[in-house]
């Protein structure tokens, strides 16, 4: 479905897409917050999907049984009492299963089957509600929302991204090593970058925005510039 035709063409969206560890997600969420609009993360649809299909021991090569999967998974976002948001995967709170490494993988290779993704595009957009959508993800201003108003590309070196994703481990407590998840990420931007169908790329009329050496604050600021001009 053009999107055009799609739910909600006339509300606001504003997409934020990049590698992960760019801080997509944290900028995605304050901005959502400080303009009062809804937050799609589209990364934990992928994830999610990729969750469920390790419980049911689904192969990963198996097509037509991860597409049945992507289908009958259904996905639930809520705030727990701390403001925290969790994930709710067939209506179990997997949240810090998502998060993983091995989650993120399993989803940058499901990602990659275009019967997956095309099994997900009407649920993204979905999201698409008054009084407006703030989308993140790889594909949010290429593919599924392409005449959004405010698109937006967030970037940061390689080595910096492992050291956020390495700090946000540490902190729960995982044992990883900067040097194995800077593999893991270049890895996983080769995967995301190089496939057929939507790869990660900035749309032609998205503002790229390199958060290296960044404040959030700062990155924060210069997204909610290009919905409300300098002054907001
Ligand atoms: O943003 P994330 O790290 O949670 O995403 C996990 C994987 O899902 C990512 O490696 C690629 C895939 N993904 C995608 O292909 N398209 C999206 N819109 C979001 C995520």
């Amino acid at each position: 479905m053009d999107e055009t035709t799609a739910a909600n063409p006339d509300v606001d969206v504003m997409t934020i897409d990049g590698p992960s560890g760019s801080g997509k997600g944290t900028i995605s969420r304050l901005v959502a917050a400080r303009l009062g609009w809804h937050y799609l993360d589209s990364g934990a649809l992928y994830r999610a999907v990729a969750v469920a299909a390790g419980w049911s021991s689904l192969d990963l090569s198996d097509v037509a049984a991860l597409v049945r999967c992507t289908h009958a998974t259904e996905v639930g976002f809520r705030d727990s009492a701390e403001g925290e948001p969790r994930v709710l995967v067939n209506g179990i709170d997997a949240t810090d299963e998502l998060r993983t490494e091995t989650a993120g993988a399993a989803a940058s290779a499901i990602a990659a089957i275009p019967e997956v993704r095309s099994a997900l595009t009407e649920r993204q957009r979905a999201f698409r509600q008054p009084p407006g959508l703030v989308a993140d993800g790889r594909d949010m201003g290429t593919v599924i929302f392409p005449q959004a108003a405010h698109k937006v590309f967030l970037t940061a070196s390689a080595e910096e991204r492992a050291e956020r994703r390495y700090k946000q481990l540490k902190d729960k407590g995982v044992s990883v090593t900067i040097g194995g998840l800077l593999q893991e990420i270049v890895a996983r931007d080769a995967r995301d970058a190089n496939r057929a169908v939507a790869p990660l790329r900035p749309a032609p009329d998205a503002v790229v925005i390199d958060t290296t050496g960044l404040a959030v604050e700062v990155v924060v600021a210069r997204v909610l510039e290009l919905v409300s001009g300098p002054h907001r």
